[in-house]
């Protein structure tokens, strides 16, 4: 509660359902999407958007904290995430990175800042989605299908969500039953809240 985060790729599959599930323990949310997602991750409760094309995420940090940073880093992108989020983390920050580490990565700066890290491989459990259900329920967590692409184009799926920039919102959804594919809730390529 009022602790604040640095969420990164907050329009992705992960990153979206992160924004809302910080937003409903009342955190303040920070997040890094391209312009185009803007508007996107608002909708979703981000307060605070950095265009990462355009801007350092570090330097927006400290800006918006005043140098103080934030309480916890959610790491979707990689890259050298890890050894840069002591530069925007509070002191006693958390770093939660659920990302395979392609390089190894220097991490002396986490010492100044009394930094912990938590690598995370996710695990359904039945009380997890029961607490997800709960949210959705209430109306505070909305899962977002950015596309649907049938069983058949499963590797069309693929291709387009590795390629930067590919215009998704949310999660990509496949459609196991053809005939969801043709019904006015699941049109392939427009956006759909579950
Ligand atoms: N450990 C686990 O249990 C677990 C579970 C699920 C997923 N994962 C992993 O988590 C990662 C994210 O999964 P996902 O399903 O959310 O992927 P995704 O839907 O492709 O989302 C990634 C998002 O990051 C954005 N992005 C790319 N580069 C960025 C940058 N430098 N700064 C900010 N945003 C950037 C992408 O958008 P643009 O390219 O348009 O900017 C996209 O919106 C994947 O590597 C996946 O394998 C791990």
């Amino acid at each position: 509660m009022g602790e604040s985060i640095l969420i990164h790729g907050g329009a992705g599959g992960v990153g979206h359902v992160a924004i809302q599930l910080a937003k409903a323990i009342g955190a303040r949310v920070f997040t890094t999407v391209r312009e185009a997602n803007f508007e996107f991750v608002r909708s979703m409760g981000a307060d605070v958007i950095i265009d990462y094309e355009k801007e350092d995420y570090v330097d927006a940090i400290n800006r918006e904290t005043d140098g103080r940073g934030v309480d916890v880093v959610f790491d979707t992108i990689g890259g050298n995430t890890l050894a840069r989020s002591p530069d925007a983390l509070a002191q006693l920050g958390r770093v939660v990175s659920i990302v395979d580490i392609a390089q190894p990565q220097n991490l002396v700066q986490a010492w100044g800042k009394n930094a912990s890290y938590h690598f995370v491989f996710t695990r359904q459990n039945r009380g997890k989605l029961d607490e997800l259900s709960a949210l959705i329920e209430r109306g505070q967590l909305r899962p977002h299908v950015g596309a649907v692409y049938s069983l058949a184009d499963l590797a069309l799926a693929h291709a387009r969500l590795e390629s930067p920039n590919n215009g998704i919102q949310g999660k990509i959804a496949i459609a196991v039953v053809p005939s969801l594919l043709t019904s006015a809730e699941l049109t392939p390529g427009e956006s759909h809240d579950l």
